[in-house]
């Protein structure tokens, strides 16, 4: 195949599109498309079909394993055919919330995280071209994840040429260690996924008070209605919010849930197109909401449903505040009925707006209120604010990111990066830099980019690579392509430090983080 038709299925294939999905076949017309479409190669056995009965992974991990029959083996399949077939898979043979634990930034398009495992095996034999996070996110007995390790090398020859693995017998190590750890670690049958599929439905509709921080834009809470959907685990939600510097923020889409728990919400918000991943449990979604076409511009979120019997603070707006301070303070949640419980110090003023989902109160705090303490409503527990006087020090997070170069004519758009100046306080010893200290939380900062080494001072990567906006923290790299006025007409690529000042009285407090601008990212598959 062509890459550029490889190139542009992936594309095709790079989310759980839901836009037009119309309502889904049942589950036994699921169960018949299976058989019509995949035992033309796959066969009948005891255990159910062959290859596939014997995997269990998420609706993403299903859709990549399908898409690959399409765009590999030729498989022909529709569209709205195969959504049936992945949503059939994830819910019967998917993973339990716990067993997606540690895992989830993959599918939550988090693709600034540095994985970390404690296998330096693992790392060098199977999240070098891939995430770790691909492999944690199947289970499998012995014999699939040996047919795993073969077809990797049986499509993928090179494998064995490549660094990492030509220093070694990266077959004989896969088949003889990897696939017994594979198999003990992430096996097919677990008790978290048997307890799971063994659970009642779990309640979706009614109003969800929902709160979120997007990086370079602040923080937002507001009301989510979920009302039923067309068809059988869809859902249709409006939002209506506001972020926390007061403007309006709006949405309106809907959501398909999978496996019971596994919640694609896809949504247009205030004109931008929006996707949902977040995890469904016990009255709580959690997960990350992003533009749908630059995923890397993305808001951390939570929400509760009202509902009987359910209560807790999700957050507090603003979640810092300073010693001496008047401010508007906004405590969302569910089920917030009773007294509010403040930290020592800060006084309220007036009550603003009182609902089940949130309080606004205007306060005031005393000169002398320190550290992180507690916010309860009645018997909703779960709120923290940070009380400071002086700001100690200045984290830039992520404290490294990867932007992308693009457009320019090319397939493929700019990826930009984006960064918060987080600041932390001195705690009740008075030293920075010490096991007390807390975090304050994210504050306005001026931003600015550096040569982050030599090469980039030699290679001019300031002039090339992209540009800071000072205000906001997001940096938005150059374009695609050869450029002739460069070193040997290289591309727009670079090194750069990412320095955030944050002033304080006449003081000038530096952070520093990192952005790698690299090439574009040509194949972008669902799970990284
Ligand atoms: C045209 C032949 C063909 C059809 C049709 C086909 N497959 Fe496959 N399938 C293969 C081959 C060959 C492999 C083994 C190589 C591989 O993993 O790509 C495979 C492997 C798999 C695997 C194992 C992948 C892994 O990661 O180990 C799964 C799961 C799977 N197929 C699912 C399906 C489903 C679901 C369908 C029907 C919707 C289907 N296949 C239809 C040829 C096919
Ligand atoms: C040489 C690069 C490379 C290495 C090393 C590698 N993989 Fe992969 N892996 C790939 C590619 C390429 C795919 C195919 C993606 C696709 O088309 O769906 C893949 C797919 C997968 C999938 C998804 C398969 C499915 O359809 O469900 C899993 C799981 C996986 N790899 C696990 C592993 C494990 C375990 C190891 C270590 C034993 C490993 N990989 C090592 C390149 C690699």
């Amino acid at each position: 195949m062509k890459m550029k038709t490889l190139a542009a299925a992936l594309t095709s294939v790079a989310a759980l599109g839901l836009a037009l999905a119309a309502a889904p076949a049942a589950a036994a017309s699921a169960e018949a498309l299976l058989r019509a479409k995949c035992l033309a190669c796959h066969t009948e056995t005891d255990e159910g079909l062959s290859r596939i009965s014997q995997q269990r992974k998420t609706p993403e991990g299903w859709l990549m394993s399908v898409a690959r029959m399409q765009i590999v083996h030729g498989l022909k399949i529709t569209d709205e055919e195969r959504r049936s077939v992945v949503k059939y898979l994830a819910d019967t043979q998917g993973l339990a919330p716990s067993e997606t634990e540690g895992a989830r930034y993959a599918l939550e398009r988090r693709l600034n995280t540095v994985e970390a495992f404690e296998s330096e095996q693992f790392t060098q034999m199977c999240a070098r071209c891939h995430s770790g996070a691909r492999v944690m996110l199947q289970r499998r007995p012995a014999a699939e994840w040996e047919h795993l390790v073969h077809f990797h090398l049986g499509q993928f020859p090179t494998t064995e040429y490549q660094a990492l693995a030509r220093d070694r017998d990266w077959f004989g190590i896969a088949l003889k260690e990897m696939v017994p750890e594979l198999a003990r670690t992430l096996p097919l049958a677990s008790e978290a996924w048997k307890q799971w599929q063994a659970r009642g439905p779990q309640a979706v509709k009614g109003e969800w008070s929902l709160s979120g921080h997007m990086s370079g834009r602040g923080g937002f809470s507001g009301v989510m209605k979920v009302a039923a959907g067309e068809g059988e685990d869809r859902y249709a939600l409006a939002f209506d919010g506001r972020w926390d510097d007061g403007k309006p923020m709006q949405g309106k889409g809907q959501a398909l849930i999978y496996t019971g728990y596994e919640w694609r919400g896809d949504l247009v918000v205030d004109g931008t197109p929006m996707r949902q991943v977040f995890a469904l449990e016990d009255g709580v979604l959690r997960g990350r909401m992003f533009l749908r076409d630059h995923d890397e511009v993305g808001a951390d979120v939570v929400a509760s449903l009202q509902q009987a019997g359910s209560s807790r603070v999700l957050a507090v707006h603003p979640a810092h505040l300073k010693a001496g301070e008047t401010a508007e303070l906004r405590i969302v949640g569910a089920g917030l009925k009773g007294e509010v419980a403040l930290p020592r110090g800060v006084e309220v003023l007036q009550t603003v707006k009182r609902s089940a989902a949130e309080v606004v109160l205007r306060v005031k705090v005393d000169a002398a209120a320190r550290g992180v303490h507690p916010v309860a409503v009645g018997e909703a527990a779960g709120g923290s604010l940070a009380l400071y006087d002086r700001i100690a020090a200045v984290k830039v997070t992520p404290a490294f990111a990867v932007a992308r170069i693009g457009g320019n004519g090319t397939p493929t758009a700019k990826v930009e990066a984006r960064f918060d100046a987080e600041a932390w306080a001195a705690g009740a010893d008075g030293q920075a830099g010490t096991a007390d200290d807390f975090r304050i939380g994210v504050v306005p900062a001026s931003w600015a980019v550096e040569p982050f080494d030599e090469a980039a001072v030699r290679d001019e990567d300031l002039k090339f690579a992209g540009l800071m906006d000072a205000a906001s923290g997001v940096f938005v790299p150059g374009d695609a392509g050869p450029n002739p006025a460069r070193r040997m007409s290289a591309s727009n690529v670079g090194n750069l430090k990412v320095v955030a000042e944050v002033a304080q009285g006449g003081e000038r407090l530096r952070g520093e983080g990192q952005v790698i601008v690299a090439p574009p990212r040509w194949n972008n598959p669902p799970i990284p």
